[in-house]
């Protein structure tokens, strides 16, 4: 499905219509292939490491998906918010997984003020934007005033290309037009999928201040 084809389409509803339609086609999670706990495992070990390495006490989940494998992951941490821009998914975490110290809200990362947390927390969603929506997303991040961007990255990728938002594609993130320095720290993934595997594929932290906003 691509549904980004469509340029009267809003951000909301290509993203809505992919989840009411299951258009990244998998069948465990909403959320696409890259989503399942399967493709998780290392990211899902790796995460509560991280958080104690930095001293992270907030994060923000953003885009939380249908939160589909985060809700397997120990956060000793004292605030999770999970954020989306498709209403019914944040409606649905907030019904199954709300608690104290965890909360969902509805929110565009490319134009929503975001609050103040020790860590953005930003996985599978540059992949799905456009450059223009990934500027105008480190930009609400860096109005923020947070302290760390954990993102995912393709460290092989030697060439970023230009998509509409709603398609897909690898990024290095410490390539044109980003060039983020290397990471502070690195989780690697290796997710497989029906079409392929993509085994340079990683999550890395960044501290917000040392990143090229423009
Ligand atoms: C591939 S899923 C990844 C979800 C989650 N990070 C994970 O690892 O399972 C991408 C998500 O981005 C959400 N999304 C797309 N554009 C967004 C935006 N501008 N603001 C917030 N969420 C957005 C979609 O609704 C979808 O749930």
């Amino acid at each position: 499905m691509s549904p980004a084809r469509d340029t009267t389409m809003t951000m909301k509803e290509i993203f809505t219509r992919i989840y009411q339609h299951n258009g990244w086609g998998n069948s465990e999670t909403t959320s696409g292939s890259g989503s399942s706990i399967f493709n998780t495992v290392a990211i899902r070990r790796e995460l509560p490491f991280v958080i104690k390495e930095l001293g992270v006490r907030s994060m923000i989940d953003v885009p939380c998906g249908d939160h589909h494998w985060m809700r397997e992951v120990t956060l000793d941490i004292d605030e999770y918010i999970g954020a989306d821009i498709v209403p019914e998914l944040v409606e649905r975490n907030s019904r199954t997984s709300g608690s104290e110290r965890k909360r969902f809200c509805h929110l565009d990362v490319t134009r929503d003020a975001l609050p103040r947390v020790d860590l953005i927390f930003c996985r599978d969603c540059f992949v799905h934007f456009s450059f223009a929506d990934i500027r105008r997303s480190l930009q609400t991040m860096r109005q923020s005033r947070s302290i760390y961007l954990m993102t995912t990255t393709f460290t092989g990728i030697e060439e970023n290309y230009d998509i509409d938002t709603g398609d897909w594609r690898p990024l290095n993130l410490q390539r044109r037009l980003f060039q983020f320095p290397a990471p502070l720290l690195i989780v690697r993934e290796h997710g497989i999928w029906d079409g392929g595997e993509d085994s340079d594929k990683c999550m890395g932290v960044w501290n917000i201040n040392d990143l090229l906003v423009s």
